[in-house]
């Protein structure tokens, strides 16, 4: 077991892995009406071949993995792939990010399959204004997925809220009070300059101290303690049965807490979600000479090169053309 430290002290323990650049979504600010050109299947990594560089990643110390997509529910047997996961030896936290459309269908095996925890995408909690945002009439499904979450103990149970002026900064209340009667964990997230076809502007951009200005108008909001990787800290309303926290990657970089690696769909590592460097392992895993140890010195390649951080703020767009449905969220 090795353990991978980059060239600015951070430690890097977490793969986020993108199944799938599909999505039975279409939100405004990742996607296109018409959606975005998939990726063939050959194209794609197999499950086969993401085994393999899970394994790899294991070995070279990560320990936290999240499945993410495009919508990582809408890939065939994602549930074999997910036990396959949470087999693998030192991977101790694995959890899967959705838009819960097809939750209420897949939670209960996705929990049996191993499945630690989940997050869900939810942005507005009025019917239209989610049909609005995602382009189709989600609402009711993903409601019926979080219920189902709850319901199989696949917690804690996210939400993630990006939260964008003149959209949905009128529900931050509403979100709030979510926490209230459920282990719901909601969380804020300010809205980034990602891909190029973003509707992204400083103008619908809410920095998170607002955002939490307006929850304490509900209450005190009693902090309790923050993660390790210093993104978030959660906060409590009164004796409500979740938490909120404000993930601010604009306002308040977490970069030097993060150690992040990011696996795309077609087999890119990609060393930061602000900038647009990207080591190929696709080539290296359907190379007819493969071994693992390739897998490993790619690896410790990214680690050398991992940015010290994002640079939304200088230049948005900066990330290049991919959106989050590509990159992975
Ligand atoms: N800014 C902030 N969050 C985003 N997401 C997708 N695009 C953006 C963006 N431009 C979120 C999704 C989901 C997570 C994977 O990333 O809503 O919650
Ligand atoms: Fe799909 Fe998530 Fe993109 Fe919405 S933000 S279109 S749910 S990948």
């Amino acid at each position: 077991m090795k353990s991978l430290v980059d060239q600015h002290g951070r430690k890097i323990d977490y793969l986020r892995i993108s199944i799938t650049d599909r999505c039975n979504l279409r939100c405004i600010y990742c996607m296109p009406e018409s959606g975005v050109a998939h990726k063939s299947h050959e194209e794609i990594l197999t499950y086969a071949e993401i085994m393999k560089i899970v394994v790899a990643a294991s070995y070279c110390g990560i320990k936290k993995v999240r499945i993410t997509g495009g919508e990582p529910l809408v890939r065939k047997d994602v549930v074999d792939l997910v036990a396959a996961i949470a087999k693998t030896a030192n991977i101790n936290d694995f959890s899967l990010t959705t838009n819960g459309m097809l939750l209420g269908e897949y939670a209960e095996e996705l929990k049996n399959a191993g499945l630690r925890r989940i997050n869900i995408s939810l942005d507005s909690l009025v019917r239209e204004k989610c049909e609005m945002i995602t382009r189709r009439d989600a609402l009711n499904k993903v409601v019926e997925g979080i219920d189902t979450a709850l319901r199989v103990g696949l917690g804690p149970v996210k939400i993630n809220v990006v939260v964008i002026r003149g959209v949905n900064d009128d529900e931050i209340a509403e979100f709030a009070k979510l926490t209230c009667d459920k282990p719901l964990h909601v969380r804020f997230i300010e809205f980034m300059p990602i891909g190029d076809n973003s509707i992204w502007g400083m103008e619908k951009f809410i920095p998170n101290d607002e955002v939490k200005n307006l929850c304490r108008e509900l209450g005190e909001l009693k902090e309790e303690g923050s993660q390790p990787n210093g993104n978030t800290s959660s906060y409590r309303l009164g004796k409500a049965k979740g938490t909120i926290s404000f993930i601010s990657p604009i306002s308040s970089p977490f970069c030097g807490g993060c150690g992040r690696l990011r696996l795309t769909s077609d087999g890119k590592l990609r060393l930061c979600l602000g900038s647009a460097e990207e080591i190929d392992l696709l080539s290296i895993v359907r190379n007819s000479k493969f071994s693992s140890e390739h897998l490993i010195e790619a690896f410790e390649r990214a680690a050398i090169l991992k940015p010290k951080g994002h640079r939304f703020n200088c230049a948005p767009h900066i990330s290049g053309k991919k959106t989050m449905c590509q990159i992975g969220g």
